[in-house]
Parts: structure tokens; C-alpha cells; sequence
């Protein structure tokens, strides 16, 4: 089905994210944990959303205001239900009873703790809901099906969910596994869920009962299939490192088809929203942070942090550079080993190329930046910017001690601590006059002739 026949029908995401995550050991809840820098709520209230959903409802846990501001933060419009009793996945979707009563073609429902599915398997699900079926499952064959529901098929149709618990002998022996998530026909979908009963082992209203009532009714139900990647839950840190680096191969392989080198693709870190331009070139042991953009043909070397970063067109950064939240730096700049740059904007063609700290500067166009210079933005209470335009040079070792302007084309003496704003085209120097004692040493040695040396 076509984007545009998708789009014509309507649809609400019913996202469960009452999930407790006692397994992870935190004071945070589940669904808050990132991976790339994103909570897996985020995550999946992403992929909804590209995946064409009208609205979102999040089934939260009682108390969880977290939860709620997280939701609200990804997905503004996500109205917010809250499942006062943990009684089974059922019970949570109907959470939602009052959005889902508002009448939609497809309803998703989906975990928050799975959060690496993707748009394309989402419009699968519901591609099979606009071909006809009341209910579409998501399977997959995992390595090992304990604990999961199986998918039980008569003819190619998905007759039933046998949770494991409930399962016989032969039923185990299927590995055909239900990833939790569906989609119901929203024309179906309330008395369907309605209908769940919890005569089950663990007496809970079990959302995969709704196949059988499906069934009952004389609905067709339909399997998705999907990877076990992509469907993996998280439930402790280790599967949440699992679902981290899956998320990173992947952000890996997306940069390589837009263009970008990377020489050593395992040893580069993504955040969700790396944004990386053509022919920008990687080197090994590189860390996005949160908030970076590489314009086209910049190269970042090896062993660099970035962070709320732009690195222009053409712009070089590292080895060993690290560039944090607000650091632009313009075309063909060029950032070298060893330096450290904050809120501050480096103009085209500029050069700090060694061993420096720039931080709430602005950097005109072409300055030269010696190795070593330090601008002193703080006073230990506020924070004081520092101005350097066009063409300046910096002379190495210098301390410019903000709030200081150094005017275009302007000297700064090696050594300088400045602490007055420099004119254009001056030389400022800010450090102490040079001496010099004529034969001063062989007098001193002489002094000391015969004399046993401490060691
Ligand atoms: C569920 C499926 C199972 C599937 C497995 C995949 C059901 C009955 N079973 O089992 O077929 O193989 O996922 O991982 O759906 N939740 C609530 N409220 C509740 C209960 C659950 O919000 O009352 C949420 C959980 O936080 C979780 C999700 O629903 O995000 C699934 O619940 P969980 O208890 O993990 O179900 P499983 O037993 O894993
Ligand atoms: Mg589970």
C-alpha cells in the first residue's frame, strides 16, 4: 500500500509504558533509559509518528509524572492514560478505552521498552489491516522462544496467542513468537478487548486473546513478520547495551549510504539526531553527542568528542578536539589536537590548531590561534565573552582574560595575559620585559667549581 492510501486512513498508537523495570536497578523508570541519546519512549513515539499515526496515547503507571512530562515532550498532542492496576496488556490497551472511542481506522499498540521497530514494520501491520484483517501480530523467531506467546497458524492464518505459561507440550514447540505488539481494525478493536477474559495461569486480561476473539467473530487475523533485533524488549542494562548497539550499527550504516567515510565504523558513537553531510570523512573513536551537524567534506580525526556541535563545510576538528554544546565552527575552519571549544563560534577559515580552551568567544574569520591560548571566561560566579575579529593573531601561550575584545588584524605577543581590549591592526603585549645578565652563568658555575652536586 501506498504512503498516501496509508495516510487516508486514520490511526491512533496506544503506547504501554506502565512497565515497573524493577530488573534495571534505577531510580528512573524503564521507559526512560536512552538509547542514543533518546528515551525508548522517545524512540517509539518517533516511529509512530513516522510510521503515520494521527494521535498517540501513552498508558502510564500510577504516579509516574515522569513518564507523563517525557510523553508530552516527545509527542506534545500525546494524550496521557493512566492503568491504576497492573492487570495485563489488555487491561492497559483499554486504559486508552476513551481515545480509542474516538474512532480510528488502525490502532497500534506498542511498548514502550521495544524500541527499535521501525516505520516500515508499523505500516506493514497496518497494510494488513487496510487488506482486510481485524487484527495483525507481530512475529519473530527468536534463538530461544521461552517465556514469549507463540503464534499458533492454521492454513497460513493466525488462529491464536498461546502465552508460554498457558502453553502445552505441542505449543512450545512452536518458535514462531509474538512480538507483543498489533494492530486492531479500529472498527473492532473495543469489543474486542472488551471481550478479554483472564482465566489464564496468570490471571491477567491477556491482549493476545484478542486473535481468538478475533476468530470468534469471523474476522481474519494476520502475522507480520519482523527480526528479533528488531523487536528486542528491554528489560535490564544488558539488553539495553544490546539494543544500543543494534541502534548504533544502524545509525552507522544510514551515514555511509548518505555519503559520510567512516574508516572504522564499530568505533564510532551516534547520537539519535546525528545529522552527518557527504563526503564527511570519520576517523576512528568518534563520539556524537546529542545535537551535532557535520557539513559537507568536514573531517573529523580520531579520538574526538563532539556535542551540540556544527562543524562547517569543509571544517577539520582533532585528533583529540572536543567540541561542546554551541561550538560552531564556519567553513574550513580548522580545530586541532587537544583543544576544547564551548559556545563559541569559529569563523570560516579559522585556526586553533593545538592544545587551546575557547570558551563564550566569537572568532572572526581567518584569526590564527597559537597553541596554548586559554580564554578566561569565568570568574568563578559569571561567565564574560571574548571577541576576536578577522585576522587576528593570537600569539601561543596567551590568557585572555574575558570580557576582552581583540580588534581585526591585531598582535597578541606570545605569553600575553590581556586584560584590555586590543585595536585594530595593534600589537599587544602582556607579559614581562625581557633581561639579560651578560656572562651571568660562567660567573655562577665559577662559584660553585669543586663543589659536590646534590643529587
Ligand atoms: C507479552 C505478550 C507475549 C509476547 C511478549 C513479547 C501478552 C499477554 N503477552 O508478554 O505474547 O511474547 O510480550 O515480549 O501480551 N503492561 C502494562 N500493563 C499491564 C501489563 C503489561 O502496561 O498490566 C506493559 C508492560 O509494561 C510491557 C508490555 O505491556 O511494556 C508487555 O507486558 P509484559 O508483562 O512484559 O508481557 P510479557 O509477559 O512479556
Ligand atoms: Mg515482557
Amino acid at each position: 500500500m501506498s504512503l498516501n492510501e496509508q495516510s487516508s486512513r486514520r490511526c491512533l498508537a496506544v503506547v504501554l509504558a506502565a512497565g515497573e523495570g524493577t530488573r534495571m536497578k534505577s531510580a528512573r523508570p524503564k521507559v526512560l533509559h536512552e538509547v542514543g541519546g533518546r528515551s525508548m519512549l522517545a524512540h517509539v513515539l518517533a516511529s509512530v509518528r513516522a510510521a503515520g499515526a494521527d494521535a498517540v496515547a501513552v498508558v502510564i503507571g500510577p504516579g509516574r509524572q515522569d513518564v507523563a512530562d517525557e510523553a508530552r515532550r516527545a509527542a506534545p498532542d500525546a494524550a496521557i492514560f493512566v492503568q491504576t492496576e497492573r492487570l495485563g496488556t489488555a487491561h492497559a490497551v483499554l486504559a486508552a478505552r476513551d481515545a480509542i472511542a474516538r474512532g480510528y481506522d488502525d490502532v497500534l499498540v506498542l511498548f514502550a521498552d521495544t524500541p527499535l521497530v521501525t516505520p516500515e514494520t508499523f505500516g506493514s501491520l497496518r497494510t494488513a489491516l487496510a487488506q482486510g484483517a481485524a487484527l495483525a501480530a507481530l512475529g519473530f523467531e527468536p534463538p530461544d522462544p521461552a517465556g514469549y506467546g507463540r503464534l499458533l497458524m492454521v492454513g497460513g492464518e493466525l488462529t491464536d496467542i498461546r502465552e508460554h505459561k498457558d502453553a502445552s507440550e505441542d505449543e512450545r514447540a512452536v518458535r514462531l513468537c509474538n512480538a507483543g505488539l498489533m494492530a486492531l481494525a479500529g472498527s473492532s478493536a473495543l469489543s474486542l478487548l472488551e471481550g478479554i477474559g483472564n482465566a489464564n495461569v496468570q490471571k491477567e486480561f491477556y491482549l493476545t486473546d484478542a486473535v481468538a476473539q478475533a476468530r470468534r467473530a469471523g474476522h481474519r487475523a494476520h502475522v507480520v513478520l519482523a527480526s528479533s533485533e528488531e523487536v528486542l524488549g528491554v528489560n535490564d542494562r544488558i539488553q539495553l547495551a544490546t539494543a544500543e548497539s543494534i541502534f548504533q550499527q544502524r545509525m552507522r550504516l544510514a551515514a555511509m549510504r548518505d555519503g559520510a567515510t567512516l574508516i572504522a565504523p564499530d568505533t564510532v558513537f551516534f547520537s539519535h539526531d546525528t545529522r552527518l553531510g557527504r563526503d564527511v570523512l570519520v576517523e576512528p573513536h568518534v563520539v556524537f553527542g546529542l545535537g551535532c551537524v557535520v557539513e559537507d567534506g568536514a573531517v573529523v580525526h580520531a579520538f574526538s568528542h563532539l556535542e551540540g556541535a556544527t562543524v562547517g563545510e569543509g571544517a577539520t576538528v582533532g585528533p583529540y578536539a572536543r567540541l561542546r554544546p554551541g561550538a560552531n565552527l564556519g567553513v574550513g575552519a580548522k580545530v586541532g589536537n587537544f583543544v576544547e571549544i564551548k559556545a563559541s563560534d569559529v569563523g570560516a577559515g579559522a585556526k586553533i590548531s593545538h592544545l587551546s580552551y575557547v570558551g563564550d568567544a566569537s572568532i572572526g574569520a581567518g584569526v590564527n590561534i597559537g597553541a596554548g591560548t586559554i580564554t578566561c571566561n569565568y570568574d568563578g560566579f559569571d561567565k564574560f565573552r571574548t571577541e576576536i575579529g578577522a585576522g587576528a593573531f593570537i600569539g601561543s601561550n596567551s590568557s585572555l582574560v574575558a570580557p576582552v575584545k581583540i580588534g581585526e588584524g591585531a598582535f597578541v605577543g606570545s605569553g600575553s595575559v590581556v586584560t584590555k581590549d586590543v585595536s585594530p591592526d595593534a600589537l599587544a603585549l602582556g607579559r614581562g620585559h625581557q633581561v639579560e645578565k651578560a656572562g651571568w652563568a660562567h660567573h655562577f658555575r665559577a662559584a660553585h667549581a669543586g663543589r659536590p652536586k646534590k643529587r
